[in-house]
């Protein structure tokens, strides 16, 4: 059984990194097929990666057509054609129905179909995944739900999985005389992931703070980047807060001793929320907001000081509360960490990856 790994985009988001993860830990025969070169591509590099590389500008039709053979040829032979996000999903169903092809589908759900990311185009995807041979892996109750509730078919939820010894927990950064707070944000620049808010809540802050901003503008979010800044300098934050841009090794930048607090602060719910573990996997307490996914990685820990993004002032009483407690929380954070650990290992998502896949089949 051949299963074809096929991804849109290779930039280094979310559901890219959970991509690297369930491609090395399949054993099933397998091969990646991309759209385009990336970073997610040098990940990989060692492994059977089938890359489509554009011939140069030569109108937009003609692109759509050598696309169009590439996938037909990739497609060839496959049983089964794994969809790491929405685009592919859809893009496999045309191949599969329109022209008559033979895999099986697996769409490995990553965002949350409700109303506030997708309005009502949701009812028709959720419709699409009724024809045969689709199956859906979810990457969280959350997405589970909201998939369904929009007419989709139910699945199996298969949460991600991290590597205890990529994330250390090495904790918080040793009392420093200052006192200083040292917060850290690291999911990317997009307005839905509210790093906008976030800097408007801190302007209320009168605690000595300091916060380094990091995550890329990925997918075009440059003017929201500007934005970002231009409010930096309005509140006089630029002491403060520090905007580094997208990490490579973000492990170690988590695991360096050098902060205090996570802040994941988006203004939608999270489909599932990798920061949020991350964070929690490193040793540190976070500021996230509820709902999503981000319920289900942190409960009712007092390490996660959760709240509501619809409500003014709450993001700011957060930032107050755990400024003010992460010092007397190590206990908690500990025992959160454990948990997590268990919860979201790599270890269940090769057992779990492997099953559904073998299932499938
Ligand atoms: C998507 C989701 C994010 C999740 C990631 C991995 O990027 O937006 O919440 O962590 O996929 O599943």
């Amino acid at each position: 059984m051949k299963v074809a790994f096929f991804t849109n985009s290779t930039k280094m988001g979310g559901a890219e990194h959970s991509l690297v993860d369930v491609y090395r830990v399949c054993n099933f025969d397998k091969k990646l097929v991309a759209l385009e070169f990336g970073p997610l591509i040098e990940r990989l590099i060692e492994e059977d990666c089938n890359v489509y590389s554009s011939r140069g500008k030569r109108g937009i039709l003609f692109e759509v057509c050598l696309k169009f053979t590439f996938l037909y040829r990739q497609f060839s032979g496959v049983d089964l054609v794994y969809a790491n996000g929405n685009k592919t999903y859809l893009i496999s169903l045309v191949y599969k129905f329109i022209f008559f092809r033979r895999f099986k589908i697996i769409w490995h759900v990553r965002d949350a179909f409700d109303k506030h990311h997708f309005g009502f185009i949701r009812f028709l995807v959720g419709l699409s995944t009724h024809l045969p041979n689709v199956n859906l892996i979810f990457n969280s109750e959350y997405s589970g739900r909201a998939l369904t509730s929009s007419f989709g078919r139910t699945g199996v939820v298969i949460y991600n999985g991290f590597d205890l010894n990529t994330w250390r927990g090495v904790g918080l950064s040793p009392k420093n005389k200052s006192d200083k707070v040292r917060m850290i944000s690291t999911s990317r620049i997009s307005p839905w992931k509210g790093q906008l808010e976030l800097i408007e809540a801190l302007g209320d802050i009168e605690e000595d703070f300091e916060l380094i901003m990091c995550g890329g503008a990925l997918f075009g979010e440059d003017d929201y980047l500007k934005e970002i800044k231009r409010k930096i300098t309005l509140l006089n934050l630029e002491d403060k807060v520090k905007i580094i841009g997208n990490v490579d090794d973000l492990p170690s930048l988590l695991n360096s001793g050098g902060f205090d607090l996570v802040l994941h602060t988006a203004v939608l719910p999270e489909p599932f929320g990798r920061c949020v573990v991350e964070a929690i996997l490193s040793g540190l307490p976070v500021v996230a907001s509820k709902g999503g996914g981000v319920q289900e990685i942190v409960g009712d820990s007092e390490a996660a000081f959760l709240f509501d993004p619809d409500i003014r002032g709450e993001l700011s009483k957060a930032l107050r509360k755990a400024i003010g407690s992460v010092r007397n929380i190590e206990t908690e954070i500990q025992i959160l960490r454990d948990e997590v650990a268990n919860k979201f290992s790599i270890r269940e998502l090769a057992i779990n990856i492997n099953k559904e896949i073998g299932r499938v089949k």
